[in-house]
């Protein structure tokens, strides 16, 4: 059958506004809108400018409203403490009501941040939705951050109160959360007022007296005083629902503000016509609620669309292994997997036979979704092969919040191009521009922007950063968002995302800033000056590798000094920048005016054909590079 995408992109293309108000209409508005698009609102226009409505309302309430109550929302699958638990829409809406009722009880109200630093329960799931219940505005931090990038959050959006576990469970170590926490809350300079705390059965937490409070005690309270029955707080649609930081290109992290109107009506559409879901089938982002896959496909789109969604704490191999995956599709009958292409390198890596595959029967599961890196066509094939099923890369960024380009199953599949997320989707018109802002012709690399305004579900703005949005997003390429991934566009709209023109890297699906880690490296006393960049990985894509040039005065072993940078980097940024391999040099290669050519080391580090730079200072530091690196094996 052929895809209706042609006809619905050009449908878009014709009258955007009109489009979405359409897609619009599968919202429960307290007061709809009456227009879609306000052109001088914020900082490149606002979606729904007059509409009212509550996310939780559209996640839970109407579903239960609907007589869906019994129906299974959340499906929670932990193979780190083995346990499994399925939570129905009623029961869903029961114990979000509660945490709203314990948080309101706190003095969260409208407009107040909450940070979440929790492992992936449902509770972490609950307390986004309760927080969108009350009007809160929530900020997700990932459980593999340490507690100085905890505590930059916690001071950029002077949060009120933080809800975090006694521990998250990692192979082989239980990590402690709340010395942790406690650490962050001293460092940062505003003060958080009150810490509400999940003890788990693995780990019991040390209390504040005068700050933490129980989890399960002000749940229990805010059911027996009635706070846990208050209802939805409307919001503008404009208003924010959530901020979630991601790494820029200096060590302060970017606030990505997404608003509550146009999130749910761009989530709803895309749960329909890109991924292809009936309400009451099964969808699992095998994301972590810390990134935006995990808020927008494991939280909020699945339940918008009246999906089950699971919550899986485990990893795709080693949990305990590589069947893993497999057993939760089969178990829960899962219709749809989307996940990132290093976890399928994983499972290929101890399966490559696809073995596991083959111990459980699949029938439910219909497509699988891949994102966050690059998708290798080894690793499509693979995955094509053994689950028999379509492979769908699309491409997308925490700033947009949904894909920018994907083949639409919901619509019909499009032929694929392996190497390709496809097309774009409707709401992006998509260029390729020359560093001084021409369009390319097809087939030529160049930065990948897309034409202003940003549909609905994209950022809004920085939080408290407009400014900082203007410059790093849109100032570049006038009347284009820069995406800072370079890539191609072909003679037939196929989009090929090759490489960021920032500092930032994909390693394992993650998005870790080499500046950042380079800030990290300078507060060590025997470091001048350093370079990080990101090398081929076959299992992570990418991985950080450090370079070091030490003081003049310094005489301690290299080796010692190696050791302790890369523990400074996993005390300050945190385990999830996997900054494991460093070497000490005697120089960085520069160019004449003192630019570090970190493109050309990178190069040299993946064995690509480099050239040597017309501009560089002193080309013997190259061979430099080159044997510390084959000496470190790489
Ligand atoms: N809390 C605490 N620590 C965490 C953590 C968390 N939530 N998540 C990761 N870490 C730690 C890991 O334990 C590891 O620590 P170590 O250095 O002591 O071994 C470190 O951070 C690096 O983690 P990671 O890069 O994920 O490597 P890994 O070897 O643990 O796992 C994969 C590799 C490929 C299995 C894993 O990255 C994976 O499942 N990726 C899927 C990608 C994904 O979910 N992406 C999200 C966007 S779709
Ligand atoms: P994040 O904000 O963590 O989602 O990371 C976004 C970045 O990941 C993008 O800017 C791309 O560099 C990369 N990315 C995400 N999806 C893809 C994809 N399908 N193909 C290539 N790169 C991708």
């Amino acid at each position: 059958m052929a895809s209706r995408y042609p006809e619905v992109y050009a449908e878009w293309q014709a009258n955007p506004e009109a489009f979405w108000m359409k897609a619009a209409e599968k919202i429960d508005w307290t007061q709809a809108p009456t227009k879609a698009f306000d052109a001088e609102a914020g900082v490149y226009g606002r979606w729904f400018p007059d509409a009212e409505t509550n996310t939780c309302y559209n996640c839970l309430d109407r579903h239960v409203e609907a007589g869906r109550g019994s129906q299974t929302a959340v499906i929670y699958d932990s193979p780190m403490t083995g346990e499994k638990r399925d939570y129905s829409f009623d029961a869903v809406l029961s114990e979000v009501k509660a945490i709203a009722g314990a948080l309101s009880d706190l003095g969260v109200g409208k407009g107040d941040r909450v940070i979440i630093y929790m492992p992936m329960i449902p509770e972490a799931v609950f307390t986004m939705l309760a927080c969108a219940r009350l009007g809160a505005v929530h900020s997700v931090v990932f459980g593999g951050f340490a507690a100085h990038e905890l505590a930059t959050r916690i001071d950029d959006c002077s949060a009120k109160v933080l809800v975090t576990a006694s521990c998250g469970l990692e192979p082989g170590r239980t990590v402690a959360y709340k010395p942790l926490i406690d650490h962050a809350i001293e460092m940062a300079h505003h003060k958080i007022e009150k810490c509400l705390v999940l003890q788990r059965p693995e780990l019991q937490a040390d209390m504040h007296a005068d700050r933490d409070v129980d989890f399960r005690t002000a749940l229990e309270q805010a059911r027996a005083t009635g706070s846990a029955e208050n209802g939805c707080v409307t919001v503008k649609a404009t208003d924010p629902l959530y901020i979630l930081y991601t790494s820029g290109t200096t060590g302060q992290p970017k606030g990505v503000m997404r608003d509550n109107g146009g999130h749910m009506v761009a989530l709803q559409w895309s749960m329909e016509n890109l991924y292809g879901m009936k309400p009451g089938e099964v969808f699992w982002a095998a994301s972590d609620i810390g990134w935006v896959v995990g808020h927008s496909y494991i939280v909020y789109g699945p339940l918008l669309n009246g999906n089950a969604t699971v919550i899986f704490e485990g990893k795709p191999v080693g949990t305990p292994d590589a069947g893993t995956f497999w057993r939760v599709i089969a178990e829960h009958n899962v219709s749809v997997l989307f996940t990132a292409p290093t976890a399928f390198r994983a499972i290929r890596r101890d399966d490559s036979d696809g073995e596991f595959v083959k111990k459980y029967p699949m029938p439910s599961l219909r497509t699988l979704f891949l994102a966050g890196e690059r998708a290798d066509p080894e690793t499509i094939k693979w995955a094509e092969h053994h689950l028999a099923v379509p492979v769908v890369d699309h491409w997308w960024q925490t700033e947009t919040g949904w894909a920018i380009a994907g083949n639409p199953a919901g619509l019909g599949l499009l032929p694929v191009k392996y190497g390709s997320p496809t097309h774009a989707m409707p709401g992006y018109k998509i260029e390729i521009l020359d560093d001084a802002g021409h369009e390319v012709p097809a087939g030529t690399l160049g930065n990948i922007v897309v034409k202003l305004p940003l549909p609905p579900g994209c950022l809004t703005s920085f939080w408290n950063a407009d400014e900082r949005f203007r410059k790093s997003c849109l100032e570049e390429f006038p009347g284009y968002y820069k995406t800072a991934d370079a890539g191609i566009l072909d003679e037939e709209g196929y989009v090929f995302v090759m490489a960021r023109t920032d500092d930032i890297i994909n390693c394992a699906g993650h998005r870790l800033s080499t500046g950042a880690m380079e800030e990290v490296c300078a507060m060590h006393p025997d470091v001048a000056e350093s370079a990080v960049i990101g090398v081929f990985d076959e299992l992570k894509g990418q991985i950080p590798c450090g370079f070091l040039v030490l003081k003049a005065n310094v005489s301690r072993e290299a080796k010692e000094i190696e050791k302790e940078v890369v523990r400074l980097v996993r005390e300050e940024i945190g385990p999830v920048a996997a900054f494991k391999m460093v070497m000490c040099v005697k120089r960085l290669p520069k160019t004449r005016s003192g630019k570090i050519l970190r493109g050309t080391m990178q190069k040299i580090a993946d064995r690509q054909e480099w050239k040597m730079p017309a501009t560089i200072d002193d080309p013997a530091i190259l061979d430099e590079i080159t044997e510390a690196l084959r000496a470190h094996g790489h």
